[in-house]
């Protein structure tokens, strides 16, 4: 495994996000992070951009794969 960063597309669940990535938002303020975390990918989470496990109550169905 590399340094470098990593998005892993869960499935049916957020992007899980792990490696040294600064995420920011649209004004170029930086969210707080951890080494890992999860955005949001079904759309429905109270906490956006981060994943709050909302998915699951609402069975979100999302499996790609990368050709
Ligand atoms: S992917 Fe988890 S709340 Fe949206």
């Amino acid at each position: 495994m590399s340094d470098n960063a990593q998005i892993k597309v869960n499935d049916n669940g957020p992007y899980l996000v792990k490696g040294n990535v600064e995420m920011v938002d649209a004004e170029g303020n930086v969210f707080e992070t951890k080494k890992a975390f999860s955005l949001c990918r079904c759309g429905h989470s109270s906490n956006k951009p981060f994943c709050d496990g909302t998915h699951k109550k609402i069975d979100f169905e999302s499996e790609p794969r990368a050709e």
